[in-house]
This record gives C-alpha cells, sequence and structure tokens, in this order.
C-alpha cells in the first residue's frame, strides 16, 4: 500500500478564475481536473478533504471590460460567477463552495489580512508618481493606460509590466504612455499619490525554510519559487481604483483607493472556508481547524503563472497572519496550448485568436468523461501541451472505449448472457486466473501511488494498463469460443474478469465519475463520494472480490465512441473561431 499522509484533513484549493470570462479548456487541465481527481481519490480512501474555489471578481480587467460593454461590473462577474460555476458542474469539478470575491464577508477576511499584517509592522505607504488623466479625471492603473515597454520596446505594453516580454517596471517608466479606456487615448501626465505596500523582503529567510523544507515538490514550481524569493522586495497594495476591498484605514491618502487584486484574491480561498462552515452551521471559528490546525493539510493547484502567488507572496502572508498553517505543497501545471492544423504547431490560446474552447462550447458536446479523459492523459504536468482534435478522438476511443470500455463490456454482457445475470461460480484456477487475480491489488497500488505522488498522467496510464492487461486475458482465455464446448471454464473466466471489472470500478471514480457511476450500478456496489469529514476506505475495497451468484444489472456501454466526422465538423468550428 502507498504511504499516506499522518494529517486528519485536508484543505485543496483551486485558483479562483477571474469573473471576466469563460473558463477554457487551459483551466481545467491546469488547475482544476487535476485537484478534482485528487480530492475524489483522497474521500475514496476516506479522508477528511474540504475542496474550496470561486470566481475572482475585482481587477482592472473587470472594470474594463464593462467599460468596453456599457455595463456594471456586477453585471460582468454575475454573468461569469454563473456561468463559470456551471461549468465546473458540467465537467463534475465537485467543489464544497464556489464563493465570490464580492462578497461582503470577503472584505471582512481581507481587511483583518491587512490589519494583523500592518500591525505586524510588514505595511508601508509610499509615495509615488502614477499616470493620471486629465479628460477622464482618474488614474489609470495598469491596463488602463498602455505604452511602449522599456525593456523590450513593445508598443501595446500595459501600466507596470509588458505582456511581450514579461518585464515589470515602475509606471513612470513606461514610454509614450496613453490613456486605455473607451473614448480616452489622450497622453496622461504623471501625478503623486501614496500607496500602502507589503514588504514582502521582511519574509524572504521564512520562505526559503519552507520551501527548503519541501524538496518532494515539483521541480517547475520551486524553480519559480526560488528566482523569487532571492529578489523580494515591497510590492504595492493597493490601486487607485473603486472597485476592490475599501483600505481598512482613514489615513489621509486612503479615499479612492481599494485594495487590489492579486492581494485579496488568495485570501478569497479563506473567505470561502468561512462561509461552507457558517453554510454547514458550523460557527463563526468552524473554517479555522482547516487553517490554523497543524493536523491540517493545504495544498494549492494552480496554473505556473500563479506560482509566485501561491509558494511565495500568499504564504508570506499567511506567516505574517502569524497562525496559520503553510501549504504542504503547490501543484502548478503548465499550460495547455492549442495545436493549429493549418501551421502544423501548437500555438497559445488567445481570445482574440479565437483559437480558444471554453468549456460551455465543449461540454454541450462531449461527455464529462470523454473530456477527463483526454485532458487528464494530455495533462501539461511537466511541460505544456497541446489540445489536438486528432489525439482527442484517438486517445479517447484507441485507450478508454477500446482498452477499459471494451473489456468491462464484453466481461459483463457475456457474463450477464450466460450465466443468468450472476457472476459465476469459479472452478479451479489455472495458472493465468491465479496471475492476474493476484496482480490486482498491486495494479491498484500502483494508481494510488501516482495520485498521491500528483502524478496524473501516470496515474490514468497505469489505470489504462490494468485493462489492457485483462483484454490479453480474456483473449487469451477466449471465452466466446470456451462457452460453445465448456462451461465451467468459460464460468472462471468470467469470474476473473468481474473481479476485475470490480476494481476498474472504483480506480476509474476519481477519473471518470460519470463512468464510474453506471458501473457501479451495474455492479450493484457502492462508491461513496466522501467529504469533509472522511469516512471508510472505499478505495481499499476495490480489491475485495465479488462473490459468486452476485447479481448484476443490464450492462450498458460505460464510454460511447465518438465519431470522426462529428470531430471533423467541430474542429472546422473551432478554426474558423466559434469554439470561444
Ligand atoms: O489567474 C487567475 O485566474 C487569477 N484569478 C487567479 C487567482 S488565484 C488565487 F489567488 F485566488
Ligand atoms: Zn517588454
Amino acid at each position: 500500500m502507498p504511504a499516506q499522509n499522518t494529517f486528519k484533513r485536508t484543505l485543496v484549493t483551486s485558483a479562483l478564475p477571474y469573473a471576466n470570462g469563460h473558463i477554457h479548456l487551459g483551466h481545467i487541465a491546469g488547475a482544476y481536473l487535476p485537484a478534482d481527481i485528487y480530492v475524489r481519490y483522497k474521500r475514496l480512501r476516506g479522508e477528511a478533504v474540504l475542496y474550496v474555489c470561486g470566481s475572482d471578481e475585482y481587477g482592472v480587467p473587470i472594470t474594463l471590460t464593462a467599460l468596453k460593454e456599457g455595463v456594471s461590473p456586477t453585471e460582468v462577474i454575475d454573468r461569469y460567477h454563473t456561468a463559470n460555476a456551471e461549468a465546473f458542474g458540467a465537467l463534475r469539478v465537485a467543489f464544497d463552495i464556489y464563493g465570490r470575491t464580492s462578497w461582503p464577508l470577503h472584505a471582512d477576511t481581507t481587511q483583518a489580512f491587512f490589519r494583523k499584517l500592518d500591525e505586524g509592522g510588514y505595511i508601508e505607504k509610499q509615495d509615488m508618481e502614477l499616470w493620471y488623466s486629465e479628460q477622464s479625471r482618474k488614474f489609470l492603473p495598469d491596463r488602463y493606460v498602455k505604452g511602449t515597454c522599456p525593456k523590450c520596446g513593445y508598443d501595446n505594453a500595459n501600466g507596470d509590466e509588458c505582456e511581450n516580454c514579461g518585464a515589470q517596471y515602475a509606471p513612470k517608466d513606461l514610454v509614450e504612455p496613453r490613456a486605455n479606456i473607451p473614448g480616452d487615448s489622450s497622453r496622461p501626465e504623471l501625478r503623486p499619490s501614496t500607496h500602502w505596500f507589503l514588504k514582502l523582503q521582511e519574509f524572504s529567510g521564512a520562505i526559503k525554510t519552507w520551501l527548503d523544507s519541501h524538496p518532494e515538490w515539483r521541480a517547475n514550481v520551486k524553480g519559480i519559487a526560488y528566482s523569487w524569493v532571492n529578489d523580494l522586495r515591497s510590492r504595492c497594495i493597493t490601486r487607485d481604483t473603486d472597485w476592490g476591498v475599501p483600505i481598512p484605514t482613514s489615513d489621509p491618502g486612503a479615499e479612492g483607493k481599494r485594495i487590489y487584486v492579486w492581494f485579496d484574491a488568495p485570501i478569497g480561498y479563506v473567505t470561502n472556508t468561512r462561509q461552507w462552515a457558517l453554510d454547514r452551521g458550523l460557527g463563526d471559528d468552524g473554517w479555522e481547524v482547516w487553517w490554523k490546525d497543524t493536523t491540517s493539510r493545504l495544498i494549492h493547484f494552480i496554473g505556473k503563472d500563479n506560482v509566485p502567488f501561491h509558494a511565495v507572496i500568499f504564504p508570506a502572508m499567511l506567516i505574517g497572519q502569524g497562525d496559520y498553517i503553510a501549504a504542504d505543497n503547490v501543484i502548478g501545471n503548465e499550460y495547455l496550448n492549442v495545436f493549429n492544423r493549418q501551421t502544423g504547431r501548437a500555438e497559445k490560446g488567445s481570445k482574440s485568436r479565437g483559437n480558444m474552447i471554453s468549456v460551455r462550447w465543449f461540454a454541450e458536446k462531449f461527455s464529462s468523461d470523454a473530456i477527463r479523459y483526454y485532458l487528464c492523459a494530455n495533462a501539461p504536468e511537466a511541460r505544456d501541451a497541446a489540445f489536438d482534435w486528432d489525439e482527442f478522438i484517438n486517445r479517447y476511443n484507441g485507450e478508454l472505449c477500446d482498452v477499459v470500455g471494451n473489456f468491462v463490456h464484453r466481461s459483463l454482457t457475456m457474463t450477464y448472457k450466460n450465466f443468468e445475470g450472476k457472476v459465476p461460480a469459479p472452478g479451479a484456477l489455472d495458472a493465468d486466473d491465479t496471475a492476474l487475480l493476484e496482480s490486482l491489488p498491486q495494479l491498484i497500488d500502483a494508481v494510488a501511488e501516482s495520485l498521491e505522488d500528483f502524478r496524473f498522467r501516470q496515474a490514468l496510464e497505469r489505470f489504462i494498463e490494468i485493462g489492457r492487461k485483462a483484454n490479453q486475458y480474456f483473449d487469451t482465455k477466449a471465452p466466446w469460443v470456451t462457452r460453445k464446448t465448456d462451461m465451467a471454464r468459460t464460468g472462471t473466466t468470467l469470474y476473473v474478469c468481474c473481479q476485475v471489472v470490480r476494481a476498474l470500478c472504483t480506480t476509474m471514480a476519481p477519473f471518470l465519475p460519470d463512468g464510474a457511476a453506471k458501473l457501479a450500478a451495474i455492479l450493484g456496489i457502492a462508491l461513496p463520494a466522501g467529504g469533509p469529514d472522511g469516512g471508510e476506505d472505499a478505495w481499499n475495497a476495490a480489491r475485495d472480490r465479488l462473490s459468486a451468484g452476485h447479481s448484476l444489472q443490464t450492462p450498458v456501454v460505460l464510454f460511447p465512441k465518438l465519431d470522426k466526422d462529428y470531430i471533423e465538423e467541430l474542429a472546422a468550428k473551432h478554426a474558423a473561431g466559434e469554439a470561444v
């Protein structure tokens, strides 16, 4: 059995997506599907797991969208919060709570974080020079001002960072600035403004010690985290905007300013835990055990762009609170790009290019299992991956349908038809029967071991491997032939096959919840979903045997194959920009 941790409970978070657009397949492959698989697996093991997420609803992109559309920011966030919650549901990504950073409770949590950091001496004020538009009578944070990057010369750089070369700079260093507001592209002027900064450099030592204590983390996460920790400096917490959590101070200069989104967004994990505990009637303090008790374990799932926030900045904010636990792991995934059939190359998914595939578009067309299978089989774990229509159909049809689906279906239909819908009684087991039955515990453990190590691609390969071994056995034993001459032998073969099907049912559950539920209903076995309170170890039951005479329900196809023409039709629509 793979080693399990000694913590009493695990809090899993997935990055809060901006409520500023529809989530796409890249999001799912990076921060949500691996987390959901992990949560389902741990819960099957009977562990107490809480899974929190929600919308990230502040920030300049949202107010800019609202301005462009001529609607309020609230209308924008309501629209995308609802749409994204539905999209996650369609893929069976099952959070315990999908909260909102626009909740008043979140302002309360964020302000408490700010106050505590301030009391600890970790916040300072600095006078800055920022771009101001006379025409719009406002300061121009971030994307409200565009100009030429002082590092690479890119002419569409933002106020303090360049999307082209990744450079970050003081706003006043932006070359040839222009306002970027609908109806205002005037040349702004520099004006003084006071802002609040988090003194991140004060946490360098503590963050380094914490990072050093986790040699088991993925190399990509450690690499990014160490590159930041060696160069920490004060980071501006506030922005000149009216869209955000108010600064909890009446100091002069606070008017017209709000806490900025990088600071409040990760605190959303805490807010959403608080709200979850309140909803469950656990009282005002019910959330604290998840964040402050050293027997709790915190794991963040994110895309790689969020590594600095989860492996350096938010941990610093937590350390500054004094009584929070530090994350035990930060699972940062690389990007899922999009394969372009015309150029034969993978390219970055982008809204403006129109090559992104939104979950709402895709999930209307394919089953959650097909989508989850492909995105996990092709997960961008150690390196970037790319969505490719040919690979999607080939892997789903060729692996999940042809290997596992086919084995399960032929085993169950033959059993059902020839043995009155019951698991047959085995005769004497031969070497092949014994070898397969005896290998099952190890095969199941191998899947678990990969999941414990956050190697989701490998875990899925190992799951498919069980199907491959089972098919080899089935073909060797040829029950469709022996059925004509030797029913006793056929019964033994199908008895063994039913045991493998039973093992497959549990092991597929974290990856393919719909298929697993269908199969569990056919087999008449329980697959408890578990939850934040923990429960029995149902994963272990994967090695239990179905007894001879156990009744089965009528088998159905678990994973219907995809049709090539349908895929081509959709690939053409995608190429025409309809999938965004
Ligand atoms: O990158 C994003 O989509 C951000 N909204 C993620 C925030 S993660 C966490 F900090 F909430
Ligand atoms: Zn640049």
